[in-house]
């Protein structure tokens, strides 16, 4: 098997999150140049149209054509349509491979009420839930103690998540995530320490975690939109957690990763209260730039950014030979 050479990185997406997307897609195309791969781009507009990097739209049977004549598709998408595995699903049908997870694992990752059940049966605590369907709540909302958090199920960038001090304030953060989500959680606030664990599949089948990160703020703050994108976030790296610690947050992310049936890198999140861990949420497609929360892990661990999306690129291959 050769080496793949000619990678094509989407980014934007029809979301909220298009613009970090883009971000994310920048950063991995210049990472790939680094190592020597030919990389190309194509941009999905915020209204589902594609476009070349120079901004000339094209139609969709043009950006399937673009997608088969690539060794890879590296998708630098996040969020609802894209990376809740709609696109790995779209990628599939059109048979290249591509990097990072496939549609079960992205459409389980992306559903924070699924992946709190898949967690909580793996024996990983989570935070007190309830969950707010359209027309049916599973739960009991009165039985939850204020403070709350309320956000859509499907959501990213903490967009629509709000924390909650009272009764008023909970109907007003429903009605803000409902328009989101249709389906909104309402979960206890978790007063912890929130620590990330990346989890990496190798093209050979290991597993690799470098050490985790700590969000550096406050216990009873939210890493809420402004943290994460107005000024660079304050990461504490390598998070200073007991060896105990350590371990149990390493096999409690791989644990979900491989139940979810994850590919490529996954970011998996926790809250950890004294020594007791809460799984929070866990991204497919987490932030892509050097300054993001996996490059920085990795970094830590001596791999640097051009060689993690070089890894990831391999791993699509690998696994793209595997099934074809
Ligand atoms: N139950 C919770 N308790 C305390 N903080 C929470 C809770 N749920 C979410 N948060 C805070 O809100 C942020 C965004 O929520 P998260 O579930 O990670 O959604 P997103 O997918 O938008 O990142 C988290 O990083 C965390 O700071
Ligand atoms: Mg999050």
């Amino acid at each position: 098997m050769s080496a793949p050479t000619q990678v094509l990185v989407i980014g934007g997406g029809a979301n909220a999150e298009h613009f970090v997307s883009l971000g994310s897609a920048a950063a991995v195309r210049e990472a790939l140049s680094e190592s020597g791969h030919r990389v190309t781009g194509l941009t999905i507009r915020r209204d589902g149209e594609w476009e070349t990097l120079a901004g000339e739209q094209i139609g969709i049977a043009e950006a399937i054509g673009r997608l088969r004549d690539s060794d890879v598709v590296f998708p630098a998408l996040h969020g609802e349509s894209t990376e809740d595995g709609t696109f790995a699903g779209f990628l599939e049908c059109v048979g290249v491979p591509y990097v990072g997870s496939g549609v079960r694992a992205g459409a389980l990752a992306m559903d924070k009420w699924a992946s709190k059940l898949i967690a909580e049966h793996l024996g990983v605590a989570t935070a007190r839930g309830v969950l707010l369907d359209r027309d049916s709540i599973y739960g009991d909302p009165a039985q939850m103690p204020l403070p709350l958090v309320v956000k859509p199920v499907a959501s990213g960038s903490s967009y629509g998540a709000a924390r909650v001090e009272d009764n008023d304030a909970l109907a007003v953060a429903i009605a803000e995530a409902r328009t989101i989500d249709s389906r909104v959680l309402i979960e206890e606030f978790v007063v912890g320490r929130e620590i990330d664990v990346a989890v990496l599949r190798l093209a050979s089948g290991e597993i690799h975690i470098p050490p985790p990160l700590e969000i550096g703020k406050g216990t009873e703050e939210m890493f809420d939109t402004a943290l994460k994108y107005d000024a660079e976030p304050n990461f504490l790296l390598p998070a200073q957690v007991t060896p105990a610690v350590g371990e149990a947050l390493r096999r409690a992310a791989r644990a979900i990763y491989e139940a979810l049936g994850c590919e490529g890198v996954a970011r998996v999140d926790f809250f950890v209260r004294g020594t007791e861990l809460v799984f929070n949420e866990i991204n497919t497609m987490p932030g892509m730039t050097a300054h993001s929360q996996v490059p920085r892990m990795f970094a830590e661990d001596g791999v640097t950014f051009a060689q993690l999306t070089a890894m990831l690129v391999e791993s699509a291959y690998a696994r793209g030979a595997r099934t074809t």
